[in-house]
């Protein structure tokens, strides 16, 4: 991993990831485990997200369309930090959206803190003026995980779906 890869916010000296307790949007209770053996593309957003998420959804939706098979073994992870509405069946809902490929992840307040807190993730309730609903203000990269659950590479926000499936087939090649 080097420094140019990583992002702001996000020091090279420290781990990102780690294991995670949570519930997809089946309503299964899900670990990082859940995954191991499988790469994994992890996304932090949520559904009522205006403009941002669904944009990076689209991207990682097509990236796996461009891999081929190879997408087979890349798992997609949709994990948000609105817990309070994102419940699995909102979660379902939206994923839908995206294709086939997409799982939404869910959990407790605190269970989500925890996984923000080991992806480096910033978020926070926004209340804009004369508005009766929140935002979520949030921290928008993707980050590839290996099939150990280490972290491989972090893609920032904009990259385009052709970079993206080019970064995970680099990074399964050599791994
Ligand atoms: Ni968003």
């Amino acid at each position: 991993m080097n420094v140019a890869q990583l992002g702001t916010g996000i020091s090279a000296s420290v781990v990102v990831g780690g294991p995670f307790s949570l519930v997809d949007d089946p309503g299964q209770s899900v670990t990082d485990q859940t995954y191991r053996g499988r790469w994994m593309l992890v996304y932090f957003g949520y559904t009522f997200c205006p403009d941002v998420c669904p944009t990076e959804l689209q991207t990682i939706a097509t990236a796996l369309d461009k891999l081929g098979p190879e997408a087979k073994s890349v798992v997609p992870l949709f994990i948000t930090v609105d817990p309070e509405r994102d419940t699995p069946a909102a979660l379902a809902n939206y994923v839908k959206l995206f294709g086939d490929r997409l799982v939404g992840l869910t959990g407790t307040p605190e269970q989500i803190a925890s996984v923000a807190r080991a992806y480096r993730v910033y978020y926070a309730k926004v209340t804009p003026k004369d508005s009766t609903t929140y935002l979520m203000d949030h921290s928008s990269f993707i980050y590839l995980m290996g099939p150990d659950g280490k972290m491989r590479a972090l893609f920032r926000p904009g990259e385009s779906a052709q970079e993206l499936a080019d970064g995970v087939r680099t990074r399964m090649a050599t791994s």
